[in-house]
């Protein structure tokens, strides 16, 4: 915790979404956030209002989100619902003058995303943030700064996967249906980190291609289980991307970026830990089951990181601009996609 932020108030904390990633959050602001607690919970289930209590003891629990923001001394929600729900739910939460983080993507539309800045805009004293996770991941932020610093010369082009591991349950297809498909839902990543790493450069082209390797139901939701794509900026910067549901190995997120003096590589073996097995099958390390073990430090760096801006009133450099323009290209990859056409933004 910066040495500062010792005299501001705990921040009180609620949190809405108890699903896949909310608990993780959950636990998070209730025992490993300095500077924040977690008062309350919202969600429509039952169940999972029962795990908020009995798991982490959480004091108030609310089936209705508009009754959690009347909550007396409620300084800031994270919302981690459906994204379907994100614009709104934010629209509310600054109406009720509370900070918000809110999970990626910010919308799967263009205009609620607008809509989204155009409120935050007349709550300049609230911050708002959307959980571009990877940000904070410690490889990432290293790589950020070396370019910073121009370890690699000018960086003219990233390349940046999320490949999760295949679940035979199919578990993420019933999603697909909300999610935006899977440039939306998993490239919305790689989008945001080339263009952070890149300088923000306009994009000005997209085309997009995939396939459905395993997924054949996948068809009925328009999506595919395999993507690929090509971002053009301007000043001639490039970006492609690559997102898979089907990987064998388990989650496999990496991204190198190329500049004029050299490259630099994240997670190029994303091996669960430093132990290596040698055996009849060879010499190996285990993978990393799925994104929460990857990013499980960079999703505490990035709570802390909200935390403390809205106690010591910094600003924060991951804007709402910046999850509009990873939407705009999302949606552009999508529409290319469907049309087997490149979009011109
Ligand atoms: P989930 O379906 O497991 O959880 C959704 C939660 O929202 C559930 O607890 C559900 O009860 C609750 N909910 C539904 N309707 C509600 C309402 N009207 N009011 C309050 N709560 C409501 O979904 P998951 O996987 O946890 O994803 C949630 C969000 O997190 C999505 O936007 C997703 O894109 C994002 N996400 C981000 C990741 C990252 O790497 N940063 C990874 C996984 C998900």
């Amino acid at each position: 915790m910066n040495p500062s932020s010792h005299h501001a108030p705990i921040l009180k904390v609620g949190i809405v979404g108890l699903g896949r990633l909310g608990r993780r959050h959950a636990e998070n602001l209730m025992s490993r956030v300095a500077g924040a607690t977690l008062v309350a919970a919202c969600s429509p289930l039952q169940s999972e209002l029962e795990w908020a209590r009995d798991t982490l003891q959480v004091p108030h629990l609310y089936e209705d989100y508009a009754a959690l923001l009347a909550h007396d001394g409620l300084d800031a929600v994270f919302l981690v619902t459906p994204t379907s729900l994100h614009p709104q739910q934010i629209i509310q939460a600054l109406q009720a003058g509370k900070h918000v983080f809110c999970e990626k993507p910010l919308s799967l539309d263009l205009e609620d995303c607008r809509r989204v800045e155009a409120e935050a805009a007349r709550h300049p004293q609230l911050q708002v943030m959307i959980g571009f996770v990877r940000r904070f991941d410690a490889s990432y932020q290293d790589a950020y700064k070396k370019i910073q610093q121009g370890a690699i010369g000018s960086p003219f082009m990233v390349y940046s996967q999320t490949c999760d591991q295949y679940d035979p349950d199919g578990f993420f297809v019933k999603f697909a249906a909300t999610s935006g498909g899977i440039f939306l839902d998993c490239s919305v990543h790689d989008i945001d980190l080339a263009r952070w790493l890149l300088g923000n450069p306009q994009p000005v082209r997209v085309y997009a291609s995939g396939t459905r390797a395993i997924h054949q139901d996948l068809q009925q939701f328009q999506d595919v289980d395999n993507g690929v794509a090509i971002c053009e900026f301007d000043n001639g910067k490039l970006a492609t991307f690559y997102a898979s549901r089907t990987m064998a190995h388990g989650h496999d997120t990496m991204t190198e970026i190329t500049g004029t003096a050299g490259r630099l590589t994240v997670g190029s073996n994303p091996r669960k830990n430093r132990l290596e097995i040698a055996d009849a099958h060879g010499v190996r390390n285990e993978c990393v089951p799925s994104f929460f073990e990857r990013f499980e430090d960079a999703f505490l760096t990035e709570i802390t990181s909200f935390v403390e801006a809205i106690r010591l009133r910094r600003k924060l450099e991951l804007t709402l601009a910046d999850a509009t323009e990873a939407t705009r290209i999302g949606i552009a990859l999508r529409e290319s996609l469907l049309s087997k056409q490149p979009v011109l933004l």
